[in-house]
């Protein structure tokens, strides 16, 4: 029998990749997704597969979730589903707070009443960072900084995934993502600071920079191309690993540099334009990936370069 998995968050950029590889792994899928970011196109390739369904349902309907949990029994939850962006928790942390940590409640009262195997929960290695000094890499057992409701939220929702595993008696793991980037990813925030200078560049347009004075190269964060990260969701699926694993590179990159790093793959001059601070912005963000090697046996197996250069050719294949 296949392992049913359901994905929440699966028509957005990382979760149609996930959903994409729990069906050529032979998974039965159910992509559950309220479309406010994600888009059906995002799943061209899966739907009308037999063992993909997606179904339109906010995670915040315990009526309609309970329904799906119901019908189709899933072994595994795999959490994508959330309000990703830092600026917008700041600007409306109801919403934040609904999306992130009622709709995680949700999930979790269902799991009460139809048991499953295992739970992936997707938080932000970057937005959980503690405060970088030097050579430093934020670990996965340092205090973060919580300096955003996004941050809150993904901590609080870390803690209680936790609570319910031991509570209700299913294995668990916590994946924290340095910054994603790769192929269907929208420019809508600052996650998507790829897709933003990707867009600008390819019009001619300039771009924006939050520069700091002790920062002059703007913020710095650790880049991941998405199919390194569905490869570690596939290894969280086989494994039970009861904990909270960074997935990142281990590798500080200034903002200014993925920049000009975008203008050499797409072979352009395009100039960048210097701003002031953003509230809520974590300064310098580099995850240690050990934990994720040791328990996991995770590697990020894509460069910079590598990962730049096959969103070029996807971009290039879509128009
Ligand atoms: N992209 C990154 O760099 C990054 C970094 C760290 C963590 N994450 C986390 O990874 C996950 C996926 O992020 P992404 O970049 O693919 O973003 P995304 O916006 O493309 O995906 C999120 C998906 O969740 C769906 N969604 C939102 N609210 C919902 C609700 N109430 N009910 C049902 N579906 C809902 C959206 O429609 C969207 O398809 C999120 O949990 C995000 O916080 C992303």
């Amino acid at each position: 029998m296949n392992k049913r998995v359901l994905v929440t968050g699966g028509a957005g950029f990382i979760g149609s990749h996930v959903c994409e590889m729990y069906v050529a792994g032979g998974y039965d899928v159910l992509c559950v997704d309220n479309l406010t970011s994600g888009k059906v196109g995002n799943l061209q390739g899966l739907m009308g597969h037999t063992r993909f369904q997606f179904v339109k349902e906010d995670i915040c309907n315990l009526v309609g979730m309970r329904y799906l949990f119901e019908t189709f029994q899933p072994h595994i939850v795999n959490h994508h589903a959330a309000q990703k962006s830092v600026v917008a928790s700041l600007e409306n942390p109801m919403d934040d707070l609904d999306t992130n940590l009622n709709g995680l409640l949700m999930l979790l009262a269902c799991i009460q009443k139809y048991p499953i195997e295992k739970f992936i929960y997707v938080s932000s290695g970057g937005a959980l960072s503690k405060v970088i000094v030097g050579d430093e890499k934020s670990k996965e057992s340092d205090m973060p900084q919580l300096i955003s409701p996004y941050a809150i939220t993904k901590y609080a929702g870390e803690n209680y995934v936790t609570i319910y595993a031991k509570a209700y008696d299913f294995d668990y793991t916590v994946l924290r993502y340095a910054n994603i980037y790769g192929p269907r990813q929208i420019p809508d925030g600052e996650c998507g600071v790829v897709p933003i200078f990707v867009n600008n560049i390819l019009a001619n347009q300039p771009s924006v920079l939050m520069t700091y004075p002790d920062m002059p190269r703007g913020c710095t964060r650790d880049y991941v191309f998405v199919e390194d990260v569905v490869e570690a969701n596939r290894l969280a699926s086989e494994k039970a690993t009861n904990t909270v694993l960074n997935i990142g590179t281990g590798q500080e990159i200034a903002i200014l540099d993925i920049y000009q790093a975008i203008l050499n793959t797409f072979d352009k001059e395009v100039p960048i334009m210097m701003e002031g601070p953003r509230i809520g912005d974590v300064k310098r963000s580099v995850l240690s990936n050990d934990r994720a090697k040791k328990i996991l046996a995770w590697y990020p197996r894509t460069s910079l370069e590598e990962g730049l250069l096959s969103l070029k050719k996807a971009i290039r294949a879509r128009s």
